[in-house]
């Protein structure tokens, strides 16, 4: 399953990805910047934070209670479309889905 994670400043790192992996151990196994996954993929530490790309708003599940309570702690960097990549699975579903990543100097 083909994900592409795009940096702040547009460095697109393309990646393929077993389906059944956790999107935050694909980014740090990809040395992914700012995917840090720094709680262990447990929701709680919002370093694995993502922008959903427009295109894919609407077909991702969408966030469960605990993981949207960690966005809005996000202050300074959450939008609508954010994500925390510890909270999906990689699925065919998934193919070709881009994120964008947040701002790494905030
Ligand atoms: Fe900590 Fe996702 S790895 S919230």
């Amino acid at each position: 399953t083909k994900i592409t994670f795009i940096e702040f400043d547009g460095t697109p790192h393309p990646v393929e990805a077993e389906n059944g992996a956790i999107l935050m151990r694909v980014g740090q196994q990809n040395e992914i910047p700012t995917i840090r996954g720094e709680c262990g993929g447990t929701c709680s530490c919002g370093s694995c934070h993502v922008y959903v790309d427009e295109a894919w708003l609407g077909r991702l599940k969408p966030p469960h209670e605990l993981e949207q309570m960690m966005i809005d702690s996000l202050a300074m960097t959450k939008q609508d479309n954010s994500r925390l990549t510890c909270m999906i699975l990689v699925s065919a579903e998934i193919d070709g889905l881009v994120l964008r990543l947040p701002n790494p100097n905030l």
